[in-house]
């Protein structure tokens, strides 16, 4: 694992721009994962700008969300299908037949899940993955105690979650209670991973990630075992490293 300490979150969306454009130039066909929350948004913004003025090309791109909240109509504005669309890919040329989030909406959860690991392995499995990290560990919706081995599946948000969440909802009744998520296993297979914190906040989750033990308390702790995983960090959020 590679940790890169940053002043802030410009430095950090350009870097990770910096990778993705990388592969595309590389691979134009690549397959992206994406993170929702805020901590990546800087990153879209880069990348959509990167596409209007450098004619950055996402074309052949494929892209897998890393998570969805389950019971929400697919067309709610806190859907992570239209999160990912309005903060991303409908600012760039990704067809949207090519953007795959877990249907959190499915009256068969599992085999929901289970088409969402198909299409991921049909696509050739997933070049570059960015996450962001939860105030408690969690990355995807991977919280404290998730299998380390585990692929996308549904779970539980623990309330710590759903209310660091509650600033999207409006009120803390409105966050569901469970969602859909990569596994652990499913992140580890990614070729890449860039995971990205910003914030005093995070200050905890990173050390605990960084420098603890790999341990299903603290989920993101297992990117220690991914062969190609970097930590883009600021100084808040890495304040806490020793
Ligand atoms: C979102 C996701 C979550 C977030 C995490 C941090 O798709 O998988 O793991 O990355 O909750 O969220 P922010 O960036 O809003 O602090």
């Amino acid at each position: 694992m590679e940790v890169v300490i940053l002043p802030g979150s410009k430095q950090i969306a350009s870097l990770a721009a910096d990778a993705v454009e990388a592969l595309l130039r590389r691979k134009p066909g690549a397959v992206l994962g994406l993170a929702t929350g805020s901590t990546p948004l800087p990153i879209y913004s880069e990348l959509a700008l990167r596409h209007e003025r450098d004619r950055l090309d996402f074309s052949q791109v494929r892209a897998f969300a890393l998570d969805e909240y389950v019971g929400l109509p697919a067309d709610h504005p806190e859907s992570y299908r239209q999160v990912i669309a309005r903060e991303f890919t409908a600012r760039v040329n990704i067809s949207p037949a090519n953007v795959h989030v877990p249907d959190g909406a499915a009256a068969d959860i599992p085999a929901a899940c289970q088409r969402f690991e198909d299409a991921i392995r049909d696509a050739g499995g997933v070049d570059l993955q960015l996450l962001g990290v939860g105030t408690d560990g969690h990355i995807g919706f991977n919280e404290p105690g998730s299998s380390l081995a585990s692929r996308t599946r549904i779970k539980t948000l623990i309330e710590q979650t759903r209310r660091d969440n509650s600033r999207f909802f409006g009120n803390l009744a409105e966050v569901p209670h469970h969602v859909l998520t990569q596994g652990l296993g499913t992140i580890l297979d990614a070729r890449h991973v860039i995971l990205v914190a910003t914030g005093a906040q995070k200050a905890q989750a990173v050390r605990d990630l960084a420098e603890g033990p790999v341990s299903a308390i603290c989920a993101a702790s297992v990117l220690q075992l991914h062969p190609h995983a970097t930590v883009l960090v600021d100084e808040a959020a890495a304040s806490s490293l020793r």
